[in-house]
This record gives C-alpha cells, sequence and structure tokens, in this order.
C-alpha cells in the first residue's frame, strides 16, 4: 500500500486514480549548448514500488558542472535520454512498501549525483536521498550538497587550519567563494578573496564581507597588496583556485612556507602555471580536488553525515545562505542557461529553477 498525502498546489488535473503523476521535464539525448539540446517533456510517472521514493522537486540549481555535463566536456557521461541537473531539494510525495526512513511531506536533498534534477516530479530511491529540516530555506537546501560541502572538505582536509590562520583563493564570488567565506567566518578563519574587477566592484567587496570575507581584492589589487608583507593577516597556508591561468600563479605567489594549493575548477579554461621560485624556494604543493569522487567513496559514512548536519546547522542558524541567486520557473531554461553561460560578461548569481508551485 502506498503511503502518500496530496500536496496543497499540485493541480488535481495531474494525478490520475492510480496517483501517478505527469512530470515535466529538461532533458536531452544528445551533446550541445543547453540551448540546442534541451527540451521541456512530459512523462507520466508510474506509483513508486519497493525502496522507491515519489518526490515534487521544489528548487534545483543550475551549476557550471550541469553545463558541462551537457556539453559533454564533464566527466560524468549520463545515459541518454538524460534529465539535467544534479542537486534540488524536493518533497516526498508518496512512498514504496519497503522505504523505512522517509514518509510524504519531509524534505529531501539527493545523496548520489547525476539523479536528473530539472524536473518537476522524479522517482529516486531511499539510499539516494537524505532529510532536510523545513528550517533550512528551499535555496540553501537546494544549493547545499555541491558548492557548500566542496568549500567545508577544502578547508578540511588539505592543511589543519588553526584559529586566525588566512586562507586565499580566486573567484572569491563563485557560489564555493562565497561558501567558503562562511565557513570561514563561523570558524574563526580569515578568508581572503580574489575577484574579477568590474563596474560594480564596490557593491560586490560589500556584499562578500557581509558574507565573511576578511578581504576582497582585484586581480590587479593583489599584486601590489601588503596585507601579508604587513602582518596585518597570517600569510595563507591554504589556497583555493577554480579559475587557472594567471590568477593560480598570483594567488600561489601568496601562500606560505609549505602552503598548499587546492585546485577545483578551470572557469578560464587556462592551464594552471606555476610559478618556479615559489615552488622550490617556499615548497608549495598543488593538489586537486573533485566532490563527486570524495562522496562517492565516502557515500554512507559517518564523517559525510557529520558534514551534512554540520552545514544544515548553520543553515538554520542563518549563518550560511545560499549564494547571491536568481528563482527562474523551469520554462525559462532558455534564458537562464544562456545567463549562467556566462555570454554577458560576469558570472554575477546562480540560476535556481523554482518549482515549489
Ligand atoms: N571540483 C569540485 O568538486 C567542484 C565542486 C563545485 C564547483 N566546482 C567548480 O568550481 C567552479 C565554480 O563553481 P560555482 O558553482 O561556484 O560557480 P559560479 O557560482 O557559477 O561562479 C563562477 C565563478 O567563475 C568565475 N569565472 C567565470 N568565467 C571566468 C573566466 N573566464 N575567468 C575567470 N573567472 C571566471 C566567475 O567570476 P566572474 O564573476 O568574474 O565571472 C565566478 O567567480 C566551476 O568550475 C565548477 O565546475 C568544482
Amino acid at each position: 500500500m502506498l503511503r502518500h498525502r496530496v500536496l496543497s498546489g499540485i493541480r488535481p488535473g495531474i494525478w490520475n486514480r492510480h496517483l501517478s503523476v505527469l512530470a515535466k521535464s529538461l532533458k536531452y539525448t544528445q551533446h550541445g549548448e543547453p540551448q540546442d539540446v534541451l527540451q521541456l517533456v512530459e512523462d507520466k510517472l508510474s506509483d513508486p514500488k519497493d525502496n522507491q521514493v515519489l518526490v515534487k522537486i521544489l528548487a534545483a540549481p543550475i551549476n557550471p558542472a550541469d553545463i558541462n555535463t551537457i556539453q559533454g566536456k564533464y566527466p560524468v557521461k549520463p545515459k541518454f535520454p538524460a534529465v539535467g541537473g544534479n542537486e534540488c531539494v524536493a518533497e516526498v510525495i508518496c512512498v514504496g512498501d519497503n522505504v523505512k526512513g522517509l514518509e510524504a511531506g519531509q524534505h529531501v536533498i539527493p545523496l548520489a549525483s547525476g539523479l536528473g534534477t530539472w524536473t518537476t516530479h522524479a522517482i529516486y530511491k531511499e539510499d539516494q536521498l537524505l532529510a532536510v529540516s523545513k528550517k533550512v530555506g528551499l535555496a540553501e537546501a537546494a544549493t547545499s550538497t555541491v558548492n557548500p560541502t566542496t568549500a567545508y572538505r577544502m578547508l578540511r582536509d588539505f592543511v589543519q587550519l588553526s584559529s586566525g590562520d588566512t586562507v586565499i583563493q580566486n573567484g572569491a564570488n563563485s557560489a564555493v567563494g562565497q561558501a567558503v567565506h562562511q565557513l570561514c567566518r563561523a570558524w574563526g578563519l580569515n578568508s581572503v578573496g580574489i575577484v574579477r574587477d568590474r563596474p560594480d566592484i564596490a557593491e560586490l567587496k560589500q556584499m562578500l564581507q557581509c558574507m565573511g570575507a576578511t578581504e576582497i581584492l582585484t586581480e590587479a589589487e593583489i599584486r601590489t597588496s601588503d596585507i601579508f608583507k604587513s602582518g596585518k593577516l597570517k600569510k595563507p597556508r591554504l589556497a583555493f583556485n577554480c579559475v587557472g591561468g594567471k590568477s593560480a600563479t598570483e594567488v600561489s605567489r601568496h601562500l606560505d612556507n609549505g602552503g598548499v594549493m587546492v585546485t577545483y575548477g578551470g572557469m578560464s579554461r587556462e592551464p594552471v602555471t606555476v610559478a618556479t621560485g615559489p615552488l622550490i624556494f617556499k615548497d608549495i604543493a598543488f593538489r586537486g580536488f573533485w566532490m563527486t569522487r570524495w562522496s562517492k567513496e565516502n557515500y554512507s559514512s559517518a564523517e559525510r553525515s557529520k558534514m551534512f548536519k554540520n552545514i544544515f546547522d548553520l543553515m538554520e542558524q542563518g549563518k550560511f545562505v545560499a549564494p547571491n541567486h536568481e528563482m527562474v520557473p523551469l520554462d525559462k531554461f532558455q534564458d537562464a542557461a544562456a545567463a549562467a553561460l556566462n555570454f554577458k560578461g560576469f558570472t554575477g548569481k546562480k540560476y535556481i529553477f523554482d518549482m515549489s508551485i
């Protein structure tokens, strides 16, 4: 027997007498630019069986990796036809007979990657989902599994940091960057961020400093800044790079002896180049990090549960907010994908599909 609750806000017309539901999904059957290959299609979902869970997706963001996956430029290769998107927050509508830990009405996020989340409804397996408190905001929950976790792991797993230590990063206005600032504030670390110069740089600096950044400098300003030489801040022992090219080289120059730079993205598409002097004389190290790998290797670990608890506790306390974002309806996917592809210059904000109504 199915345990279910009909949710307010779901149009009666989309239910049939067996509780099946029409899902509207952004699907693609070949790689290409998202605006060209994504199509909004309808599928009838059958009732969840055994360990399956039928969910209504409430919100799902567009991340750079989602775009790269559709383009065929990401290591994760979906089977076609594929539904776009990798993270979301959803509400459980009903569960199969063997589901023990979830019930209708709960909010959940995906624990597994590559489930396809740009859809109004989906059937997932119980062990692919994690229940999340409804006190966590929809935008926060929807964007919790990729970027905050990446920031969390990079801050924890490479260098043993103590209160008062400094972390430096480029792409400091990215969603990961915003998560780094907020975790640094929560953990008593100094967070120095490098961003590209832009007409509204003062507003951007103010926004990131409100999130917890200690200093935000442009690429030109960091070259001449004396914040480390003057002793105002301790030299960084840890650096994060999501840009590559000259930006990565410049950031790595500021590392203290024995410091580590972790590369987790390559937004400029330029290779990471290393300055020879700091490499030799300061013995700095260069590492890479991929959250998808870490999550697979630690799928059911106590450390993963602890990480989610810490992040959701901060979100509930209002100490960790979603990245600067705009909610967009699913049928505006062409505009949202083009904007996320950064055609207009600077990234500015994250786009989140809103399927909550
Ligand atoms: N390894 C992992 O596990 C992992 C996890 C999460 C994210 N990532 C990667 O991290 C990166 C950031 O992801 P996100 O979701 O945080 O991104 P996001 O919020 O969309 O922000 C993108 C960032 O990249 C910068 N950027 C874009 N194009 C650039 C260019 N040509 N040169 C220099 N900077 C550029 C943007 O700066 P502007 O404002 O100046 O455009 C912005 O800071 C992506 O590459 C993503 O794939 C990796």
